[in-house]
């Protein structure tokens, strides 16, 4: 993923919404004091420095392709909380006591193999914590899928949560494969009452349009904007409030 296409501020604009999964995803580790936890794919650091406190970490290091998204990272960090660029496909550390990423592994391939890494990173008892959304079938993704089909052709890049993402239980028997007979593998629904369908349309430039974005000039950006905008309106039917149910994956396992 480019780090060039992510916004922050328009990635903020739902930013309740998309931090109860986050806190969910925290309260499946079991706290260790002075723990060295790392963050793959830790967008702007908020979130990152707030759950080195609350769990009692005694390091946090977070990881992010983006620029944009570390710039902000960088003025939240202090002593033992750092950050760095990198990738989350190739990453891997060592004896790491928690490898945590919310929504973050969907936009790379090779689940089993990256997820293999994170777990050759963690120390003996090490836990690892990973969130994936799992909405790739519901209407706001796969108007965004059309759309960008009939606007790039053979260059519209897929929608990597329905390339990537796999089941809840191919999760778990993958965490099983890797060590982890301690586990905690849930599909779990957040319900989210947007404004109105332009409030998804808004939802959408945050996170999943960005995959078209890196690839469109500004103004072919916009117009493809215009045309998603009307492509939901025709399917969903302009709707105050919207009611946006929102599939995620949460998973969390322990090593022995
Ligand atoms: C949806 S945001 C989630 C940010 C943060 N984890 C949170 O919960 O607020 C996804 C983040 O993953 C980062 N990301 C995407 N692909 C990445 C990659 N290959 N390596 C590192 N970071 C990546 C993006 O830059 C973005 O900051």
């Amino acid at each position: 993923m480019s780090g060039t296409a992510w916004d922050p501020e328009q990635y903020s604009l739902f930013a309740d919404e998309r931090e109860q999964p986050f806190w969910d995803l925290a309260g499946l580790i079991e706290p260790r004091a002075g723990a060295m936890l790392v963050d793959l794919g830790c967008g702007d650091g908020r979130l990152t420095a707030e759950l080195f406190d609350r769990i009692g970490a005694g390091r946090a290091l977070g990881i992010d392709s983006s620029s944009e998204m570390l710039a902000r990272a960088d003025l939240l960090a202090r002593g033992e909380v750092t950050f760095a660029l990198g990738d989350i496909s190739t990453w891997r550390g060592s004896g790491c006591d928690i490898v945590f990423s919310n929504a973050a592994l969907q936009w790379v391939g090779d689940h089993g193999e990256v997820l293999g890494r994170w777990r050759e990173s963690l120390a003996p008892g090490g836990q690892l914590a990973v969130q994936v959304p799992a909405n790739w079938d519901h209407a706001s993704h796969l108007v965004l899928a059309e759309v960008a089909r009939e606007r790039l052709g053979a260059d519209a890049p897929p929608d990597p949560v329905a390339t990537n993402v796999r089941r809840p239980e191919e999760y778990s028997a993958l965490l099983y494969a890797l060590g982890f007979k301690r586990q905690h593998v849930r599909l779990q629904v957040y319900t989210h009452l947007l404004a109105d369908t332009d409030a998804l349309v808004e939802w959408m430039k945050g996170t999943s349009m960005n995959r078209v974005k890196r690839l469109l000039q500004p103004d072919e950006y916009e117009s493809f904007v215009i045309a998603y905008k009307a492509r939901i309106l025709e399917v969903l039917g302009y709707q105050r409030p919207f009611f946006y149910p929102f599939k995620r994956i949460l998973m969390w396992g322990s090593l022995a």
